[in-house]
């Protein structure tokens, strides 16, 4: 940990976040963030309760106009906003170093999208809210980085602000294949941070669509998706993509994200299937009731075809990590198939009064939870555990510090 980040985390309110290690309180963020600009009261006075999780991705954005397209079912503001996706040499190759990748016998060569629109110029040249010219810049080659291989010029992601209602319409083609528009909220209570999109979903996406040939025609099932971000990309290349929470709201919002983005997919012909996956429970909701609930069809598919699992940025609570990896040991023994599971998390560091110092409490029980997963011994399956560096090309911008991706392979013993 740098001083720097010591610094800023060390001003985090003790009190919340021991409570709650893993995502950052609304007011440990904005001591972060607004500390010099004297605003803190006056924000948690006017907009945010305590318990108020705000997004991280956008809160990184500055002078941008987000567009609120709507208030969700429990009076929530939402929003939507269109992350371009960098392809063929648009592509940020973060530290792309052979001999690092090698390591994890991964594929050097990165993709491109085989039809490029040929007003992808005219994307990477956007206006400011002046009316400025906004120009990414190109990343420096790999050459140019023999000294620290992880540089990274991009901070943010790359927002496409939204000019009109016109470009918001459903299905409003504008480029379909080069953004992904995704309907999310910025601050919630952290009961229902799967609203936001976390980088940890951008980490996954980026792997997916670096390793398309390794997902290509597959079936995948996605736990705890949120805004269902990951599982529209994973949908570029997959066969099928159960893409699972819980809370019909939330569900109701990736559902919508998924028919927003059927451009996107369209050309894989792949099909996105929104269910409720509960981690505390050991059935799938059968309850026709239930809009997001699984007919006998859905679960002898998923048993029988699913090959990969993933979740991104789900280890944020001691108590879901433990029925989250109670769910992966079920299901692995469940698939008919042996299968890959792809986790990203985000190291987090709060301050605990339990230690008085800094700690990232979350990610510790989850590695600690990696760990024994690795040494379970049922006679049945067997699973390893290997890291897969974030050193592979980003197609989104977005601060990659702290983010890791694992992978665990499930072989047969019997
Ligand atoms: C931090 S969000 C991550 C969302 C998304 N994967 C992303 O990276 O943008 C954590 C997700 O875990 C989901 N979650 C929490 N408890 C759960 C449970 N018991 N069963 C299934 N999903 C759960 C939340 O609803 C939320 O979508």
């Amino acid at each position: 940990m740098t001083s720097s980040q010591r610094a800023r985390a060390a001003q985090c309110v003790p009190g919340v976040s021991s409570l709650r290690p893993g995502l950052r309180p609304s007011h440990e963020i904005q001591e972060q963030e607004h500390a010099n600009e004297g605003q803190q009261a006056e924000m948690e006075e006017i907009t945010f309760s305590k318990d108020t999780v705000l997004s991280d991705i956008h809160l990184r954005i500055q002078h941008k106009r987000q567009f609120m397209v709507r208030l969700n079912a429990v009076g929530q503001p939402v929003f939507q906003t269109q992350f371009k996706v960098l392809w063929g040499n648009k592509v940020l190759e973060t530290g792309t170093n052979k001999e690092d990748i090698s390591l994890h016998d991964e594929k050097e060569s990165l993709p491109s999208k085989e039809t490029t629109p040929p007003d992808v110029q005219e994307l990477s040249s956007l206006l400011d809210d002046d009316g400025d010219l906004e120009v990414l810049r190109r990343p420096p080659s790999p050459s140019d980085r023999s000294e620290s291989p992880c540089i990274r010029d991009v901070v943010c992601p790359t927002i496409l602000t939204i000019g009109s209602e016109e470009d918001c319409r459903e299905g409003a083609s504008c480029n379909a294949e080069d953004v992904i528009k995704i309907e999310h909220t910025m601050a919630t209570p952290l009961e229902d941070v799967g609203k936001q999109i976390w980088r940890g979903a951008f980490l996954l996406a980026d792997y997916i669509l670096w390793q398309q040939d390794l997902f290509r025609g597959c079936t995948a099932l996605e736990l705890g998706a949120g805004t269902g971000f990951t599982s529209i990309i994973m949908a570029t290349v997959a066969k099928t993509v159960y893409c699972t929470d819980v809370g019909e709201d939330l569900l109701d919002m990736c559902k919508k994200n998924i028919s927003l983005n059927k451009g996107l997919t369209k050309t894989a012909g792949g099909q996105m299937k929104v269910k409720e996956l509960d981690w505390l429970k050991n059935q799938l909701c059968t309850d026709l009731e239930d809009p997001y609930s699984w007919t006998e069809d859905d679960i002898a598919d998923l048993y029988d075809q699913t090959t990969v699992i993933l979740a991104a940025d789900v280890f944020y609570d001691d108590d879901l990590t433990d029925a989250l990896f109670k769910t992966l040991y079920r299901l692995t023994h469940a698939l008919t198939r042996l299968c890959t599971i792809y986790l990203s998390i985000e190291r987090r560091f709060n301050f605990t009064v339990r230690y008085m110092d800094i700690t990232c409490d979350a990610y510790n029980y989850f590695r600690n939870c990696l760990n024994n997963f690795e040494k379970i011994s049922d006679g049945k399956l067997k699973w390893t555990v290997t890291e897969i560096r974030p050193v592979f090309p980003q197609f989104f911008c977005y601060e990659r510090e702290h983010l890791e991706l694992w992978k665990i392979s499930s072989t047969a013993l019997t």
